[in-house]
């Protein structure tokens, strides 16, 4: 034990000495991150990975609020609000709620410097709200709760539907007074449809943009070997699923930076869960978005997911049949009842996407009631994955400025 400690206090001080005698950590392209960083003129010190979201948000020259919000059953999550652009004013703007995905925060929609969408829409004149689920970096408080608590972590995207989008929704309209356009990612969707089906007359949400949704979950590989990772992860985590648990920042440093082929590497378990892709690595925001995009999840959340797969039906939590008669008063769980949704629906899902399946996609856009002019959006990559839609070089054009160019014909925006 004595050796092991010493030899991991060696490689943290090598790894320190590394780290800070290259300064820059980013390069315009791969091949400039071989020459000698810190004399490159295509490199540079990018602090992105290591700031809180209003320093990023000002550091690139745009307005910040911070809003407190506490839902029903008591914790306590931040909105972020970037009320215009970098040459806007204050007129009044249509607002756009941007909700992250699992292991992910709001800051997610900002790291990817101009070529962020959250910077993208401020400058295309919206006024731009992003949120952040319980457990995540900005909202891991509550009124009474301990977050280091079994009971605090015993939550699903469920919950993230019922308790935090209406108070992270209500919050935007008293400040705004008018509905939002929602765009979310990933599990960011998924919350939304339980929002929807939950409260099937929500007033709070006049459009909605789903980017790689993530209802049905057939066939997915990372739910399959789940259950063998689950049980141990839930004994020593308290129900707290963080995804870099075991790397020190230094070490991980060590082992993931600076060289694109490090890099590769330590992407290994994304690209098999989400799609091969190496593609849609943009050598300067890559070691920004590798170090930034991770962030606590719950265990029940993948429980949740699992679920669906095995059921293959968009369900609530199944606690067993004895609790299921108890809370639901049957013994298998009921349905969310996607004939709820009560706005139109614009969804982008991609071919090489593992988590968001071409399959599910469509099956999901066939069962949304049928009275609204829906539409699905193919990226035009076969590369692109699950992540491109946060992280790719190409996200900003293949996804985002359709978004953009989207909103601009409809009335609403
Ligand atoms: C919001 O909550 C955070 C964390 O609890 C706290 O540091 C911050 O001061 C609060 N901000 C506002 C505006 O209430
Ligand atoms: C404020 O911005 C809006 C939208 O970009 C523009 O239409 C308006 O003319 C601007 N107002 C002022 C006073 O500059
Ligand atoms: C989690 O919540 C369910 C349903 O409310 C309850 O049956 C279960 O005992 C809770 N588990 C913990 C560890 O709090
Ligand atoms: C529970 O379900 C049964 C059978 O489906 C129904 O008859 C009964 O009214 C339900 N009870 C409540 C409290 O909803
Ligand atoms: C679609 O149908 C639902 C349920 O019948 C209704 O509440 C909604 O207003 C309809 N929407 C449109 C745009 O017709």
């Amino acid at each position: 034990m004595k050796w092991l400690s010493f030899f991991a206090i060696c490689i943290a001080i090598v790894a320190f000495l590394i780290v800070r005698t290259n300064k820059n950590n980013v390069c315009k392209s791969f091949d400039d991150y071989y020459s000698d960083r810190d004399k490159n003129p295509n490199c540079y010190y990018n602090p992105d990975h290591e700031l809180e979201v209003p320093e990023i948000v000002r550091r690139h020259g745009y307005p910040i609020e911070v809003h407190n919000v506490t839902t029903d059953d008591g914790y306590i999550l931040t909105v972020f609000r970037i009320p215009y652009g970098r040459h806007g004013n204050t007129t009044s703007r249509k607002p756009i709620f941007l909700q992250h995905g699992i292991t992910l925060n709001g800051g997610a929609f900002v790291i990817m410097g101009e070529k962020s969408l959250a910077f993208m829409l401020a400058n295309a004149g919206y006024d731009v709200w992003l949120g952040n689920f319980r457990g995540s970096r900005y909202s891991n408080g509550h009124s009474y709760l301990d977050s280091r608590s079994e009971v605090y972590w015993n939550f699903s995207f469920h919950e993230n539907g019922v308790y935090d989008l209406p108070a992270q929704l209500n919050r935007v309209r008293t400040v705004t007074g008018q509905k939002v356009i929602y765009v979310g990612f990933s599990m960011g969707t998924t919350a939304a449809y339980i929002y929807f089906s939950v409260y099937p007359n929500q007033m709070n949400i006049d459009l909605f943009i789903g980017l790689a949704p993530a209802i049905y979950t057939d066939g997915i590989l990372v739910l399959m070997i789940w259950p063998f990772v689950a049980g141990p992860l839930q004994y020593f985590t308290n129900g707290r699923l963080y995804p870099r648990p075991l790397l020190p920042p230094y070490l991980y440093k060590l082992i993931c930076f600076p060289y694109p082929i490090q890099m590769k590497v330590c992407q290994i378990a994304d690209m098999i869960s989400m799609g091969f892709n190496y593609e849609e690595n943009d050598p300067e925001t890559l070691p920004v978005t590798l170090q930034y995009n991770s962030d606590a999840a719950s265990i029940n959340t993948g429980w949740h997911f699992c679920q669906i797969a095995n059921s293959n039906k968009f369900q609530y939590y199944d606690y067993g049949e004895i609790s299921n008669r108890v809370r639901y008063n049957s013994s298998t769980p009921p349905l969310y009842g996607l004939s709820n949704v009560n706005v139109e629906n614009h969804l982008f899902y991609a071919t090489n996407d593992k988590l968001a399946t071409v399959k599910n996609v469509r099956r999901l856009f066939n069962d949304l009631p049928n009275n609204y002019s829906h539409k699905l959006y193919k990226v035009d990559d076969e590369n692109f994955n699950h992540l491109s839609f946060v992280a790719g070089k190409n996200a900003h054009r293949l996804v985002y400025q359709r978004v953009i160019d989207f909103l601009k014909t409809t009335r609403k925006a």
